[in-house]
């Protein structure tokens, strides 16, 4: 079965977020500018788009991403990315890293303090970490549901339930191979953390928050800037 985050690396274009996309990204660069970082870490890079955006403003950056498909197109774009783990790159290398669009609420309960941890690592004292999260009604009033979108020879049919701070997405998609259609299926789970998650964490003090709406008629994203203590 294929990996869930190549799956989505594959109907990204069909879901068609790019203006939204877009909205945030310039959101992140207004935040970043004031801070003055020299050096930017992107975790969970996705096809490298933000990583465009600070080589525009020739700002040194790289980027990791656990799936290959999402690599090989941010490589293709001319920047910097691997699938490389947290805890492979150097200690205190980065000034900044940044996670945007839902990077954090990919990662369970279980993993997220060792993920931080690991952000941590990367970055010298006072090195911020400037990352988004789902608001409630991000996940309520515009994730969940069905949707089902037809482009060329493919179809795709993602239908997503939010119950107990969890956003289940199940993803089929039928890409037609001569004249008959093949099916691939993958689930990705995404999980709920409050802001009072990160005004409670030892190696992060919580600097700021921004919220943004994208999608519907209030916020469905809250951007942290987080500094390393
Ligand atoms: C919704 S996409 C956003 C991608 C990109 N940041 C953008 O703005 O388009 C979330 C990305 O996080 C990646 N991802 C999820 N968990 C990860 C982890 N633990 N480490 C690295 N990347 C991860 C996925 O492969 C996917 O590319």
């Amino acid at each position: 079965m294929i990996n869930p985050l190549d799956l989505y690396a594959k109907i990204e274009s069909l879901i068609g977020f790019d203006a939204q996309y877009e909205t945030l990204y310039q959101t992140y660069l207004r935040l970043l500018k004031p801070l003055h970082v020299k050096r930017i870490l992107d975790v969970g890079c996705g096809n490298g788009r933000f990583l465009v955006h600070l080589k525009d403003e020739q700002i040194s950056a790289c980027g990791i991403d656990r799936s290959v498909a999402m690599i090989e197109r941010a490589q293709a774009l001319g920047v910097e990315a691997s699938t490389k783990e947290l805890d492979e790159l150097e200690e205190a290398s980065f000034e900044c890293v940044v996670a945007i669009a839902d990077v954090l609420n990919y990662i369970a309960p279980s993993e997220i303090n060792a993920f931080l941890e690991a952000v941590a690592r990367v970055l010298p004292q006072n090195g911020y970490f400037v990352c988004d999260v789902n608001t409630l009604y991000g996940f309520e009033g515009v994730a969940e549901g069905v949707m089902c979108q037809e482009k060329e020879d493919q179809f795709l049919c993602v239908d997503a339930t939010f119950e107990n701070h969890e956003l289940v997405t199940k993803i089929v998609l039928f890409e037609k191979k001569g004249e008959l259609y093949r099916k691939e299926e993958g689930v990705i789970t995404q999980y709920f953390y409050p802001l009072s998650f990160f005004k409670k964490l030892k190696m992060f003090k919580l600097s700021s928050t921004k919220p943004v709406t994208l999608f519907g008629d209030e916020p469905d994203k809250t951007i942290l800037v987080l500094q390393k203590c």
